[in-house]
């Protein structure tokens, strides 16, 4: 993994040409229609076969291999957490590493929107040890402060304002806890992403903003390896925390 604290060049320094190509490149659903319109579409687009295909996708695109990366020291550590989320777990990509890597007496928990893709967690995991439940990010039945630990891995691009999600996720932190965030950026192959999976993509200073917003510490900034930071490349991994 590889980390850094302030912005990256390659994506601040964008000429207007590149933003406008971007933009035309860019899945539009998200803001064409209205929330509740939007997310019913993509709990049947999860629901269905897209869904079923996660596996197959997070294993061509590397993410199922890169996720073991980014869910151990020195980047996110889950020693010493007692109560871990994996905020729209989908197939349990992160979940796999949770059980794992976190302690053996930690109390492990996913949500998803998709009880299908709940449903494919718990087939693929075979484990008791997870307490699911089907939820809206932005309606969490979760109580305040309950959370040390929550990894929200590539949701957030599926609400057209991130800022409702955000303040529920920081709601249901506790203080000093820490969440790992991962998102679409609005790069080429983000816009790419986005066409594929309905989803929006986020620009890192408006992100960091609505996070700050939402009163979470954009604490330091992820890579999946020296490689993708340099190319700017596998979107915006960031380690938050509730003050
Ligand atoms: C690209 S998948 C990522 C799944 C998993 N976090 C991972 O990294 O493999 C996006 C997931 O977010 C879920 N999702 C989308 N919108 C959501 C919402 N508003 N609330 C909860 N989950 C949502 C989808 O059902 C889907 O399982």
């Amino acid at each position: 993994m590889s980390t850094q604290q302030s912005l990256p060049e390659t994506v601040e320094a964008k000429g207007p040409l590149t933003r406008v190509m971007q933009k035309a490149l860019e899945s539009q659903r998200p803001s064409e229609q209205s929330f509740p319109e939007y997310r019913s579409f993509i709990q049947h687009h999860y629901d269905g076969l897209a869904g079923k295909l996660t596996s197959v996708s997070g294993f061509l695109t590397g993410h199922a291999i890169l996720a073991g990366l980014v869910l151990k020291a020195p980047a996110f550590d889950l020693r010493g957490c007692k109560r871990i989320l994996d905020a729209g777990c989908g197939n349990g990509r992160h979940v796999k590493y949770m059980l794992r890597r976190a302690d053996a007496d930690a109390q492990i928990h996913a949500f998803d929107l998709s009880q299908r893709m709940l449903k494919r967690a718990h087939r693929r995991l075979k484990s008791d040890r997870v307490c699911y439940v089907s939820a809206d990010l932005t309606r969490l039945p979760y109580a305040d402060g309950y959370f040390d630990a929550i990894v929200c891995g590539w949701v957030l691009e599926h609400l057209p304002d991130p800022r409702p999600g955000l303040r529920e996720l920081t709601r249901i932190l506790q203080p000093g806890g820490k969440l790992l965030l991962m998102t679409t950026e609005d790069t080429f192959a983000g816009a790419m992403c986005s066409n594929l999976w309905h989803c929006r993509t986020y620009n890192r200073t408006e992100l960091r903003n609505s996070c700050e917003e939402c009163g979470l510490i954009w604490q330091r900034q992820l890579y999946f390896t020296k490689l993708h930071r340099v190319f700017g490349l596998g979107g915006i991994i960031v380690e938050l925390r509730r003050p």
